[in-house]
């Protein structure tokens, strides 16, 4: 038999055995998630799971890197695929027994590579920045000097940071976006980069609330002979949805995270084109890497095909008029806007205009149940400071998207924000009136 041939009868006895498991009532499998026995065994950690589930339903989760991904992929996370392990790639294992989960990571890897019409993709990394971490490893030498957005600026830890094994091993040169607009200034990035003559330049951030132009930093790359690595952890899901442009076309490597706007389990993944492809698989394993987790690899899996559906698109597009909604509502309130607005899920604004500093708003916040970030403000709203860098909230429309929120919900959080930074007494209680209408998991009670 072929093995294409062989590929497509393993997925069809995969599905069979599904198939016939639903019919005979049977669908669990052994080792399904059981709470009731948690329950009995440890009524500790169940006590944690019930509160952070409360939680999670009860205040605005506004962080921009958080999501609720579906029972199906919580599913797969708690299954006793987490047993397995799966050192080494499909039909190349260093273990015995691996035939079932490799059909898993074949799927995620097709899946993965139709999504975002790349040659190929690695779909093992841990986290996002375990695949940073592959792609430094796979195309750098420690010492080379890599371009890559400064962390005061919103590049990510693995872009540099001296506590982070980026700043420690690599000779990191930061840019940073315009103080008048907030922007990615790509004259500046390119006489940079004819200046320090980098061996990788890193596109992608924690905060930057505008689209990238990742052909423009192609282009400064091949002038340079530079590799392009796009960090897209933050817009991963708007690329699957089409609501945001895809870097694979241009970049090198493109590193990204599952969980986020993708709406999948916490991990990472690779995307890369065929002639890297190897040297991507041996930087994630055996590289930095030991046992791929395969319940998360399948839950990745899961997390693609729900990503494909036209729902997904309609969701991610959705996410982005929220933002977009959202910021403009929070300008109305008093607050400075980074780039007076944003192209994605994400929104950067300074709270200093109404009298109050980031740390102190971050903790009324929470008061009232509202949960975001704080992040560095390359920009601040009073010019006359502009030069002192500051905090400001960072804040994301991904999961209370999910939860079924639109634009006028958005207009209602900015009121509810501006409330509880008045630090209104009743800005709590309307925070709960508001989420308690749109469970994040409805059918679960
Ligand atoms: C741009 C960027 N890169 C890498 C990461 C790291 O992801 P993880 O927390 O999964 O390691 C993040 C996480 O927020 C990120 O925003």
């Amino acid at each position: 038999m072929s093995t294409t041939a062989s590929a497509r009868s393993q997925h069809k006895a995969a599905e069979e055995r599904a198939r016939a498991a639903a019919r005979d009532g049977a669908a669990r499998p052994a080792g399904a998630p059981d709470f009731d026995a948690l329950l009995r065994q440890d009524p500790e950690i169940a006590g944690v799971l019930l509160g952070e589930s409360a939680r999670q339903a009860d205040g605005l989760q506004l962080i921009a890197a958080e999501n609720f991904t579906s029972p199906a992929v919580l599913a797969v996370l708690g299954s006793p695929l987490g047993n397995k392990y799966a050192e080494g790639y499909p039909g190349a294992r260093h273990h015995g027994g691996c035939e079932i989960v490799d059909l898993a990571e074949r799927i995620a890897v097709e899946r993965a590579t139709a999504l975002f019409g790349a040659e190929h993709a690695n779909v093992q990394p841990h986290s996002g920045s375990s695949a940073v971490l592959a792609a430094y490893a796979a195309l750098l030498r420690p010492g080379d000097t890599v371009l890559a957005m400064s962390l005061p600026h919103g590049g990510h830890l693995t872009h540099g940071s001296p506590a982070n094994f980026s700043g420690r091993w690599f000779d990191f040169v930061g840019y940073g976006v315009d103080e008048e607009t907030g922007r990615l200034d790509y004259d500046a990035i390119l006489a940079l980069a004819r200046t320090h003559r980098p061996r990788a330049i890193v596109c992608g951030s924690i905060s930057y609330p505008r689209h990238i132009d990742y052909a423009a930093f192609r282009e400064i790359a091949d002038e340079v002979g530079a590799y392009v690595i796009a960090d897209v952890a933050h817009p991963m899901g708007l690329i699957a949805g089409g609501a945001a442009p895809s870097p694979v076309p241009y970049a090198h490597v493109v590193c990204g995270t599952t969980h986020k706007v993708l709406r999948g389990p916490r991990g990472g993944m690779v995307l890369c084109g065929a002639e890297l492809a190897e040297r991507i698989d041996r930087a994630v394993f055996p590289f930095t890497q030991g046992g791929a987790q395969m319940n998360a690899v399948a839950a990745k899996a899961v997390a693609f095909a729900e990503a494909a559906a036209p729902a997904f698109g309609a969701y991610a597009h959705q996410v982005v008029a929220n933002a977009r909604r959202l910021a403009r509502a929070l300008a109305e309130q008093g607050l400075t806007v980074s780039t007076g607005g944003t192209d994605t899920h994400l929104i950067t604004a300074d709270t200093t205009p109404l009298a109050v500093d980031a740390r102190t708003a971050r903790g009324r916040l929470a008061a009232a149940g509202i949960v975001l970030d704080t992040c560095a403000l390359p920009c601040a709203a009073v010019p006359d400071t502009r030069t002192a860098l500051r905090n400001g909230l960072r804040l994301g429309t991904a999961a209370v998207t999910t939860q079924g929120m639109g634009e006028p919900e958005m207009h209602r959080i900015a009121e509810l924000i501006a409330a509880a930074l008045r630090e209104d007494g009743t800005a709590r209680a309307e925070t709960r009136a508001l989420v308690h209408r749109f469970p994040p998991y409805p059918d679960r009670g």
